[in-house]
């Protein structure tokens, strides 16, 4: 009987230690999550990175995701039309993953991440010179200064400026 009831208690503390760890690596991936992003699909990846890096279904709400998928084909100044069944695929994946949160409000005819209040926030303290360095150009060249953008990683130590 005090075996089994030591046993109890063991098991008690086990489940509880691992809850802990549990929750506090689910707190630590939120938190990194929210300038890390995972979310993937093949069809994206070889459709929309082509000519600019796959920006991160996040990044823009689902609002703004519907209309550049509605559009492609007079995409800012190009043609990236595509099948409409790819299109609908691709546009189901940007809507699921899109943006929620303080990055979810934008104009619901923002097209571009570059003109929601997220990014401009995020970026109010990078010089305007550096913005029309050669190795920028647009604010659409994430990579010029995010290293690991194609990853999905955005965190402040992969951030190297242009000079
Ligand atoms: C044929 C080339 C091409 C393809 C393919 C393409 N884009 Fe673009 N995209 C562009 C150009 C050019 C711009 C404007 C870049 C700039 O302003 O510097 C742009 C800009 C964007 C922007 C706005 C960036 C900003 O300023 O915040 C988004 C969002 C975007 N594209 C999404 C997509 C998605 C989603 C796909 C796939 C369905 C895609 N693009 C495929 C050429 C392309
Ligand atoms: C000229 C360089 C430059 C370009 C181009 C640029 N960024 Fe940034 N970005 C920065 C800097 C610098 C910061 C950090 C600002 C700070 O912390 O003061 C930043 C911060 C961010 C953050 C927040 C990161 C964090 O951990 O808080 C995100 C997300 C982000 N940028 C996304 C983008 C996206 C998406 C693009 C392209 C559409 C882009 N950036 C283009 C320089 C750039």
């Amino acid at each position: 009987m005090e075996t089994a009831s030591r046993r109890m208690l063991f098991d008690v503390t086990v489940w509880t230690a691992s809850l802990f760890m549990t929750l506090v690596l689910v707190t630590r991936e939120a938190m990194a999550g929210s300038s890390t992003f995972t979310a993937t699909h093949p069809k994206w990846e070889a459709e929309c990175g082509t000519c600019h890096i796959a920006y991160p279904p996040q990044l823009l709400p689902a609002p703004s995701w519907r209309r550049v998928m509605s559009g492609l084909d007079k995409h800012f100044g190009t043609d990236a039309g595509l099948d409409a069944r790819t299109a609908a695929e691709i546009g189901v994946f940007l809507e699921q993953n899109a943006a929620s949160g303080k990055r979810a409000l934008a104009a619901p005819d923002t097209l571009r991440i570059t003109e929601t209040a997220w990014f401009q926030r995020e970026h109010r303290k990078v010089p305007e010179a550096i913005w029309k360095h050669p190795a920028v150009k647009t604010r659409a060249n994430c990579v010029a200064c995010h290293t690991a953008a194609e990853q999905g990683d955005y965190r402040e130590r992969n951030i190297r400026m242009p000079r």
